[in-house]
């Protein structure tokens, strides 16, 4: 874990990090939206990130990683080389959604909102993609695949890694 926040470009992240915090000075009801604004500069909420923004916003950092935790759109780890994004708008989730997100947790061995050990894979859940005809749909490092069925998800995902 330390290597992969050692790869951070902090030169460049902190002072964005630094605005951001002006921006909402203290105000402590940000909280939610500032973390989600660290998380699209930086692609995650590392200790640091966080620590930063507790003292940013005058939150105690308990209070940081409680919100962290609830809300899976979080990350405490950095994307894996594929990242999973799976649709579970209300399209998607009619025509089977949740069997594929069960199957993708079991067949990669993580939770949603998660990255493998192993930094290959990680896992997200988001809301409409805007290909709802072709649901259920997951994009994989952007690229959208649809109608997928657990197993198609499975198939798809070996014959990408593979390539
Ligand atoms: S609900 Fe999944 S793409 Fe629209």
């Amino acid at each position: 874990m330390s290597v992969m926040i050692e790869n951070l470009n902090w030169e460049e992240i902190n002072p964005q990090l630094d605005a951001l915090l002006e921006e909402y000075h203290g105000d402590k009801s940000a909280l939610i939206e500032v973390l989600h604004k660290a998380q699209e500069i930086v692609g995650y909420l590392p200790e640091p990130v966080q620590e930063k923004i507790a003292d940013g916003l005058n939150v105690s950092l308990s209070d940081v990683c409680s919100v962290i935790s609830f809300y899976s759109h979080f990350s405490t780890k950095p994307k894996g080389k594929y990242h999973i994004a799976l649709c579970l708008g209300t399209a998607c989730y009619v025509k089977g959604a949740p069997d594929i997100v069960d199957r993708l947790e079991k067949e990669l061995k993580l939770k949603s909102g998660d990255t493998t050990d192993d930094g290959l894979f990680s896992l997200e859940m988001v809301r409409c993609l805007g290909a709802c005809g072709l649901g259920p749909v997951m994009t994989i490092n952007g690229e959208v695949y649809g109608l997928l069925s657990p197993d198609k998800a499975v198939t798809t995902l070996k014959e990408i890694t593979k390539a």
